[in-house]
């Protein structure tokens, strides 16, 4: 059995962990990082590809964004098709000149993951049997396993980052956590192909058949997916007739044409919205998809997460400073606030674009109207823009003038 010790324990090298042990570095706080994966794996993952700006300006901050910047497409609008047209939401018009980035979240993960060894960082990967214990003293222990050898590991904090289906939050006594949660009764099923995007902004689509949605990720890699019922196997999904059926719903009444090519990469995302509260158990924090999910309609769990860790990173840097404990009381509150928001906009954007199987003809008219006030009405792109875009960290304490008393 090999014992050691370190300050922080982040379970997890997704966005989360990774994006946590740099501000924690920054900080002169010691980490290490435990990821059950091979570094092969996390590195080739695919996932999100919109990154909005303030998780931008927080990489900026940690001197992590120069690929991103040098290869990361900037978009100032989205485009929406409804019933054969195409509306667009000048997002960088209505925010003051934000905008997102488009960079998949495997090559930031890259990025973390080199910058954190080439600084000497610590990161375990392929470890196994991970179990927490002690977490409600002041010095909780990790144990696991790696290449066949226990390992013991003692810290001041634990961070759990191993997203929606890790160990940290299982560790949490039963009764501590109250579970919000729905299904949705459809998934995603994306693909990557090698063929040159046929839109220069992301293209949303409702349409009779379903929602479809054109992502890219380079000039020369194009991301798509297709609403298809949970319980669809890939099997059913040749590729054939997914061009056929993203043709179908993302065309236009005025000819245009969806290129093909061949599909790198199949998978099939379930729907799903999550939060637990609180996200803190004694000396365990948890951060990310370990705490909360959100549909990907918003594109915002990866951003969620570094909201988290940038809030979890400031209060464990208070507490090294001069034991204070206040802002890790506030962790989660300070946190679940914007997690609200986000989940109040997704379950919006998702409900609004999706079309539920055997839906109500009256509902589906409703909704379609909905989609187009909202592609029509200044006010209602504003909303769309200001938190697609740009939510900001520090939302749950800003001060509103709509606040009274
Ligand atoms: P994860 O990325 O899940 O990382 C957790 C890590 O912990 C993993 O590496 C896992 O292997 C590891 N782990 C698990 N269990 C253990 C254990 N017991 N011990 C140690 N390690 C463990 N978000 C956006 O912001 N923008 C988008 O455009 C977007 N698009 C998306 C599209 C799709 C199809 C999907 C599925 C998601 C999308 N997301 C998007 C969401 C985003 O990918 C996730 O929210 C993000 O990965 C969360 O990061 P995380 O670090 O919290 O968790
Ligand atoms: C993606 O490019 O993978 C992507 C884009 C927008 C979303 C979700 C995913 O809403």
């Amino acid at each position: 059995m090999s014992i050691s010790e370190t300050q922080v324990g982040i379970i997890g090298a997704g966005p989360a962990g990774l994006v946590l042990s740099h501000l924690l570095a920054r900080a002169g706080i010691e980490a290490v990082v435990l990821e059950t994966r091979s570094r092969e794996y996390v590195e080739h993952r695919v996932r999100a590809g919109v990154l909005e700006q303030s998780t931008i300006d927080l990489l900026d901050e940690l001197s992590l964004s120069a690929r991103l910047r040098a290869e990361g497409l900037i978009h100032r609008g989205i485009l929406i098709g409804l019933e054969g047209r195409r509306y667009r939401i000048p997002l960088s018009e209505l925010t003051s000149g934000r905008a997102i980035t488009i960079y998949g979240q495997q090559e930031l993960v890259k990025d973390l993951i080199a910058a954190r060894l080439a600084a000497g960082g610590d990161i375990e990967f392929e470890v196994e049997a991970v179990e927490l214990s002690g977490l409600e003293t002041q010095r909780p222990t990790i144990r696991y396993h790696q290449r066949g050898h226990p390992h013991e590991l003692h810290c001041d904090f634990v961070a759990g980052c191993d997203g929606s289906h890790g160990v940290s939050r299982r560790s949490i006594p039963p009764g501590v956590l109250r579970v919000y949660e729905r299904r949705y009764p459809f998934a995603w099923l994306g693909i990557l192909a090698a063929v040159a995007p046929s839109t220069d902004e992301l293209i949303y689509a409702r349409h009779e058949r379903g929602f479809a949605l054109h992502s890219v990720r380079s000039p020369t890699i194009s991301r798509l997916y297709i609403q298809v019922d949970p319980g669809t196997a890939l099997a059913d999904w040749p590729d054939d007739r997914l061009w056929q059926e993203l043709q179908l719903r993302l065309g236009t009444n005025d000819g245009w044409t969806l290129a093909d090519g061949p599909v790198l990469e199949k998978s099939i995302a379930l729907h799903h919205s999550f939060v637990v509260e609180p996200m803190q158990h004694g000396r365990l924090f948890l951060a990310g998809d370990a705490a909360h999910i959100v549909p990907p309609t918003g594109a915002k769990g990866l951003n969620l997460a570094v909201a988290d860790v940038r809030m979890l990173a400031r209060a464990i840097g208070h507490w090294y400073r001069g034991r204070q404990t206040e802002e890790l009381e506030r962790y989660s509150e300070r946190c679940l606030n914007r997690i609200w928001r986000v989940q109040e906009f997704s379950s919006w954007l998702t409900g609004l674009l999706h079309r539920l199987p055997g839906m109500d003809p009256f509902d589906d008219r409703i909704a379609r109207a909905r989609l187009e006030w909202v592609c029509r009405s200044e006010a209602e792109a504003l909303s769309l823009a200001e938190n697609y875009v740009c939510l900001p960290f520090e939302y749950s304490d800003q001060i509103s003038k709509n606040i009274v008393s």
